[in-house]
């Protein structure tokens, strides 16, 4: 599949394209930033971007990853984005670059047959909750949320419940 960068979103000099794996270490730290998300394995940042690198994005700032987005094409059902993680630094929250990266990454050339987006949300994560029900309005189409993996999946750690958000049908083209 063929991917694209560029410029796009609230600041005009943020780079939108895909991860390299030099890219590994930047996009960590920033996970290990961006609370409340969970942090993965750098070796598991690097896995994604060696084998799922066309459905994820950075964006990049003076050099620096200040926004990431993990993706996949979910592996039973070829017409949907699995988002796993977005992260954007705090330093340029609301300001578009979380919802220019998942669009960024809808609009990418092979992305035609997809038309729904799935991610999962913790209930108290309102700021995440707020970008995919933007995403929605955006694209023009539903939202529609149910409980995934519940609290008692997670025993023994303090871990809320993921609902799911499955966002669509929408066309990017
Ligand atoms: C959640 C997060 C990714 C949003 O990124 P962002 O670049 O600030 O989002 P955007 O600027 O594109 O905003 C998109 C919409 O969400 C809203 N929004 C974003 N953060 C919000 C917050 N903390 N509280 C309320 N609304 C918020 C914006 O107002 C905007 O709404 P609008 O289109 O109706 O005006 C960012 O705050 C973050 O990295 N948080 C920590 C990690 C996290 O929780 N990730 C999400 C879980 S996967």
């Amino acid at each position: 599949m063929s991917v694209s960068s560029g410029k796009a979103g609230g600041i005009s000099s943020i780079i939108y394209r895909v991860p390299t794996l030099e890219d590994g270490v930047g996009i960590y730290s920033l996970v290990q930033n961006s609370k409340p998300l969970d942090l993965n394995s750098l070796y598991s940042y690097l896995l994604l971007t060696a084998h799922h690198g066309d459905t994820c994005i950075v964006a990049e700032l003076e050099g620096g990853v200040v926004g990431y987005v993990s993706a996949y094409v979910h592996p039973k059902k070829h017409d949907t984005l699995f988002v796993w993680q977005v992260a954007v630094s705090e330093r340029v929250r609301k300001q578009g670059v979380g919802l220019s990266m998942l669009t960024g990454i809808l609009k990418r050339p092979g992305f035609q047959s997809v038309r729904w987006l799935e991610t999962t949300v913790s209930p108290s994560n309102t700021g995440s909750a707020r970008l995919f029900h933007s995403l929605a309005r955006k694209l023009n189409t539903s939202c529609h949320t149910s409980v995934y993996f519940s609290r008692d999946l997670f025993e023994g750690q303090s871990h809320e419940e993921e609902v799911l958000f499955r966002i669509g049908p929408f066309s990017m083209y």
